[in-house]
């Protein structure tokens, strides 16, 4: 029987809870950078029953993620997308988050846009991190939603001692990747297809236990303890997220950023100051 393909780019702790929601009843492709994690998912996922392909790559090589998604589409219906692989600030140097952040989405969105189904869907997990600075100045937000992303590193702004630490690579990336989401939607519009991003908050896998761990993890723990649901998320949290927008009741929704931060930024905005 032929069955839809979900792709899972990533399957660290966000990837494993987003292939089990949409992987039931499709193939699944998998594909990390890491042999042991994509292993261990793998297993893991097959032991659920999940009719899994495992499939190494690196989403910062173009031909690597091309033949990816040429892989995708010679199992079937590449009906649902999801890419979740990433690096942190405490995990990785200025180029190494520009490279996998940022060029990476970039290289993800044209070549799944080439080659997902009529009423499938794509979702790129961005960060929270993308929307504390706000509004990058137009110029910057053009260039990063525009231009090719074999060129995106050669631009000035992010030429080497242009961007002053991994925090700050890690915000632009983020908000770049919202950016291409957006200037990605009338492509995927044009196969009939949807594409979205999630901008997650503080989410407990090996990434986010990390970041509470570093430099960075007491003024995270500040934030969390001012936002509304005051905890920190889970990757079952974003997950749900991801399956709704992979879904038919997201059919109108295309093109946007879902902010799923347990209401961080909303507590940055709006608290009273002074
Ligand atoms: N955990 C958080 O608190 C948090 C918050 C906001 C955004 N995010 C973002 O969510 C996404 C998922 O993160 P997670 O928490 O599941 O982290 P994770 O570390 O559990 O998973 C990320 C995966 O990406 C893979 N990866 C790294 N470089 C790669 C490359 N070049 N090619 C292919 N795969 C590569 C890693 O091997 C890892 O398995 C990331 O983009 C991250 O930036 C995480």
């Amino acid at each position: 029987m032929d069955r839809d393909v979900a792709v899972v780019i990533g399957v660290g702790g966000m990837g494993v809870a987003v292939a089990r929601r949409v992987g039931g009843g499709r193939r699944l492709l998998l594909a990390d950078f890491s042999e042991a994690v994509l292993g261990t998912a793998a297993e893991r996922l097959r032991s659920e029953g999940h009719d899994v392909t495992a499939e190494r790559v690196d989403v910062s090589d173009a031909g690597s993620v091309g033949a990816l998604a040429q892989r995708a589409a010679a199992m079937g219906r590449v009906t649902h997308v999801a890419h979740t692989a990433g690096l942190s600030p405490v995990q990785a140097s200025v180029e190494a988050i520009l490279r996998v952040d940022l060029m990476g989405v970039a290289l993800a969105l044209d070549a799944f846009g080439g080659v997902v189904a009529a009423g499938g869907a794509g979702v790129v997990i961005a960060s929270m991190a993308g929307h504390m600075a706000g509004a990058l100045p137009p110029e910057m937000e053009a260039a990063l939603a525009l231009t090719p992303p074999a060129d995106l590193l050669a631009l000035p702004f992010l030429a080497p001692g242009a961007v002053p630490d991994a925090g700050a690579a890690y915000t632009i990336a983020k908000r770049a990747n919202a950016l291409r989401v957006q200037a990605a939607a009338r492509a995927w519009g044009a196969r009939g297809a949807r594409v979205n991003s999630i901008s997650p908050g503080v989410i407990s896998t090996s990434m986010g236990q990390a970041e509470l761990g570093g430099p960075s993890g007491e003024q995270m723990r500040g934030m969390i303890a001012m936002s509304a649901t005051g905890r920190v998320g889970t990757p079952d949290d974003i997950a749900d997220a991801a399956a709704f927008l992979l879904g038919p009741q997201a059919s109108f929704i295309t093109g946007t950023d879902l902010l799923v931060d347990g209401g961080v930024i909303a507590a940055i905005r709006t608290m009273p100051r002074g």
